[in-house]
C-alpha cells in the first residue's frame, strides 16, 4: 500500500529561489497517493506558477485571503482544518519572521497560525540571513511553538556564498513526512497516562495544603504524548492551565482522588506520574471551618504513594514506569533512591531550588536516570523541548 494513502497534505510554497524544488517535492508525495492543496505567496509565485503546481498536485492551488470564490468553496479556516498535515517548502527568513510574531497578512501566514495540525517548516535562505541573531531569535520561538524545523543543509548556495541555509533536498523532506504518518501508525496502538500539577489536601472547607507546582511539564508531556500518536489521559490537580485538546483530562484535588482516577484509567503502555503529590493530609478533616483558637497543631497522616501503588502493582503495573525527582539537593544520590524505592524504570530529576528551571519556569533541565544504572542529562530547554525528548525516548524503548 502507498505509504500515504488517504493523507491530505497542505503545500505552503513561499517565494525563493528553492521554491522550484517544492514541485519535485509534490511530485513524490503524489506518487504515494497523497491528497494534496497548496497555497503559493505573491512572491513564489516569481518562482513558479499555479498552473505548474496544479498539473503535478492534481489538487487546488491557493493564492488570495479574500478571494470571494475561494472563500465560498473553503474559507481558510476550513483549509487549515482540512489539512493532516501542513508543509511549508521553502520556509523564508520573512515567513519564519512572521509566523514567530503571529503576523497574518496573507492566505499562507493566516491559514499556519489558525491551524491546529502538525506543521514541518523546511527553511532556505542566505546564510547570513540564516545566523542572523532575528532568525535563529524566530527560530527558537517557532520550536517551542512546537513547528517541526527540518534543515538547512550546508552547501553551496545559489546566490554563489557557502554555508548554512540550503534547503533540504525534497526525497528527505519526503522521508520525515513518511515517518511522520509510520510514527502515528505505530503509536495509534499505544496508551499513555501522565499525572500533572499539585494536589490540594483539605484540613476543611476552607483550608488545604499544596505546594507551588504549575503543571506545566506534565501538560507538555500530554500534548507530546497527543501529538506523537498516543491515546493519552492526563490526571491533573488544579492549575492555571488550559485542558489539553485531544485528549482524556480529569481535574481532581486530592492525592486519594488521583489515585483512584489513575486506577481507574490503567492499563497503559506508559505512565509518567510528574504530579507533585502532597507527601501529607489531614489525619481528621473537618467538616466545620477549623476556628482560630483551634489551629495550634495540624495533626497528619501520609497520603498514598501514587507512583508506589501502581509500580508495585502485578497486573496493573505500565510496560513503561516513569517517575519525577524534584529535588533541591543530592539530586543524584535521591534520584537513584527513588528509581528503586519506588520500582520505577525511569526517573527524571530536576532541581526546583533553581529559579530559571524550577517549578513555575517555561524552561526545565532534567537528568534521566534508568533502570540498568545508566542515566542521560538533557540540557536546560523549554519544557515542551523536554517533553518532546522524553517522548521520543519513550517511543525509542518501545521500538
Ligand atoms: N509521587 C506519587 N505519590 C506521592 C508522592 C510522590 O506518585 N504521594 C510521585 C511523584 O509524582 C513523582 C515521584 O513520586 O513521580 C517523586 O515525587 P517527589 O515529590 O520528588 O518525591 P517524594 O516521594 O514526595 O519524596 P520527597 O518529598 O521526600 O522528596
Amino acid at each position: 500500500m502507498s505509504s500515504l494513502k488517504d493523507k491530505k497534505i497542505l503545500i505552503v510554497i513561499c517565494g525563493g529561489i528553492s521554491a522550484y524544488k517544492s514541485l519535485e517535492f509534490i511530485r513524490a508525495l503524489r506518487k504515494n497517493k497523497a491528497e494534496i492543496k497548496t497555497i503559493i505567496t505573491k512572491s513564489a509565485k516569481e518562482f513558479v506558477t499555479p498552473l505548474s503546481i496544479t498539473s503535478l498536485s492534481q489538487g487546488k492551488v491557493y493564492e488570495d485571503l479574500f478571494n470571494p470564490e475561494n472563500e465560498a468553496e473553503m474559507d481558510h479556516i476550513s483549509l487549515s482544518r482540512w489539512a493532516d498535515l501542513i508543509v511549508v517548502v521553502p520556509a523564508t527568513a520573512n515567513t519564519l519572521s512572521k509566523l514567530s510574531n503571529g503576523t497574518c497578512d496573507d492566505l499562507a501566514s493566516t491559514v499556519i497560525l489558525a491551524s491546529n495540525k502538525k506543521i514541518f517548516l523546511v527553511p532556505a535562505m542566505n546564510v547570513r540571513m540564516w545566523e542572523h541573531p532575528s532568525n535563529q531569535k524566530n527560530l527558537n520561538n517557532l520550536k517551542e511553538y512546537g513547528y517541526k524545523i527540518i534543515g538547512p543543509e550546508i552547501g553551496d548556495m545559489a546566490c554563489g556564498e557557502y554555508g548554512s541555509g540550503k534547503m533540504t533536498e525534497p526525497s528527505e523532506i519526503f522521508k520525515y513526512v513518511e515517518n511522520y504518518f509510520k510514527q502515528l501508525r505505530r503509536n495509534n496502538n499505544l496508551k499513555a497516562l501522565v499525572t500533572a500539577g499539585p494536589t490540594r489536601e483539605y484540613l476543611d472547607p476552607v483550608r488545604y495544603i499544596t505546594n507551588k507546582s504549575s503543571g506545566k511539564q506534565g501538560y507538555e508531556l500530554a500534548k507530546s504524548f497527543r501529538d506523537k500518536g498516543f491515546d493519552t489521559t492526563l490526571i491533573s490537580g488544579k492549575t492555571n492551565l488550559k485542558p489539553v485538546e485531544g485528549i482524556k483530562y480529569i481535574e481532581i484535588e486530592t492525592a486519594d482522588e488521583m489515585l483512584k482516577e489513575t486506577l481507574n484509567n490503567l492499563p497503559v503502555d506508559v505512565a509518567v506520574f510528574s504530579a507533585a503529590v502532597a507527601d501529607y493530609k489531614a489525619k481528621n478533616y473537618s467538616k466545620e471551618k477549623i476556628k482560630k483558637s483551634d489551629q495550634e497543631n495540624i495533626n497528619l497522616t501520609k497520603n498514598v504513594d501514587i507512583i508506589s501503588y501502581v509500580s508495585k502493582h502485578n497486573s496493573l503495573r505500565p510496560k513503561l514506569t516513569i517517575g519525577f525527582a524534584a529535588e533541591t539537593e543530592n539530586i543524584d544520590e535521591n534520584a537513584k533512591k527513588k528509581l528503586s524505592e519506588k520500582n520505577c524504570d525511569w526517573i527524571i530529576a530536576n532541581d526546583v531550588s533553581n529559579e530559571e528551571i524550577g517549578f513555575d519556569s517555561k524552561y526545565n533541565q532534567v537528568k534521566i536516570f534508568y533502570k540498568n544504572n545508566s542515566d542521560e542529562s538533557i540540557e536546560k530547554m523549554s519544557k515542551s523541548l523536554i517533553a518532546e525528548e522524553i517522548v521520543d525516548r519513550v517511543i525509542k524503548n518501545f521500538n
